[in-house]
């Protein structure tokens, strides 16, 4: 969460947001006025018709057809009342418009993909224009995750074997978190990023920027980005074995055999993970890596060759 806002909202940051919280804040109030006023009729209640002695017995009840209408017609109005609002908001928030920047969003065991039209993909940030609709449509390469950005009050399953959709426009530049949440394995709780909002004129020069050839180790660099989660470029041991330095080396197998690291054993754990699996390992690296190009698995073998 922001460090400005409050505790359930952080600061809105999105043309959406100030409505969501407007109805929240409404079932929030409404809530606690009909809680505070049941209670403290209760209490009041329970003293005012005591039993006060043994012998004491009540007077019939009679009922009020008034009262009665009242409860029924109240509650009901005021439910419907937040179901109109709610439905109001919620398709206004479904349908995007027409002129909006599409970005593809693909979520992994345990990174997210941000694919923009102009050829450029980026993992840790997604760069959006301020001002300016954004429509991202999404799906998972394995497992549900979920799309969940709190300063933009916006939240949306990623589904395997099928798109979805959800969109917005930021008000503010910054920098906002995006969450995954959806329970899907090992490192869900690791799986960040960023959106990065910026004005139109920095997005366009981003995005020229990006859309330059890298050379490989640089490519290799940027991708890596998704696996780096699991695996440090530093000697530390994380979900994964640490990659720096283990080119030419000889591996040690779970199976008790040993391997060299060359750019083959390098391209085949990127491709088939669970055939050959570092000793003190859990064969758990998802095999959702094999998609990309030939140009970006030369990328990342020649970044995995490079560290030291
Ligand atoms: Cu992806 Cu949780």
């Amino acid at each position: 969460m922001g460090d400005k806002g409050v505790f359930w909202l952080p600061d809105a940051m999105s043309t959406f947001a100030g409505e969501v919280d407007a109805l929240f804040w409404f079932v929030f109030w409404t809530s606690t006025v009909l809680f505070v006023a049941v209670v403290a009729a209760k209490l009041y209640f329970m003293f005012r018709y005591k039993r006060r002695d043994e012998t004491s017995v009540p007077d019939p009840v009679h009922e009020s057809k008034l009262l009665e209408s009242a409860w029924i017609v109240v509650p009901t109005l005021l439910v419907l009342f937040v179901f109109i609002w709610g439905f109001d908001v919620y398709l206004r928030m479904n349908t995007a418009p027409p002129d909006a920047y599409e970005i593809t969003v693909r979520g992994k065991q345990w990174a997210w993909e941000f694919e923009y039209a102009e050829g450029v993909t980026t993992f840790t940030e997604m760069y959006v224009p301020v001002g300016r609709p954004v429509k991202l449509v999404m799906s998972s390469s394995d497992v549900l995750h979920s799309f969940f950005v709190p300063a933009f009050r916006v939240k949306q399953d990623l589904v395997p074997n099928r798109y979805s959709s959800v969109w917005f426009e930021a008000t503010q530049t910054g920098e906002f978190q995006i969450y995954c949440t959806e329970y899907c394995g090992t490192a869900h709780s690791a799986m960040l990023a960023k959106v990065v909002v910026v004005s139109e004129e920095e997005f366009a020069s981003w995005i020229t920027e990006q859309s330059q050839d890298l050379p490989p180790v640089e490519l290799g660099a940027q991708l890596f980005a998704q696996c780096a989660l699991c695996h440090a470029v530093d000697g530390t041991t994380k979900i994964g074995p640490a990659l720096n330095g283990i080119f030419g080396t000889q591996q040690k197998l779970t199976d008790g055999t040993s391997v060299l690291v060359d750019e083959d054993f390098i391209l085949e754990s990127i491709l088939n993970p669970a055939i050959k699996v570092a000793e003190g390992f859990q064969p758990i690296m998802p095999a959702g890596y094999s998609g990309m190009t030939p140009k970006q698995l030369d990328g990342l073998v020649a970044y995995i060759k490079s560290l030291k």
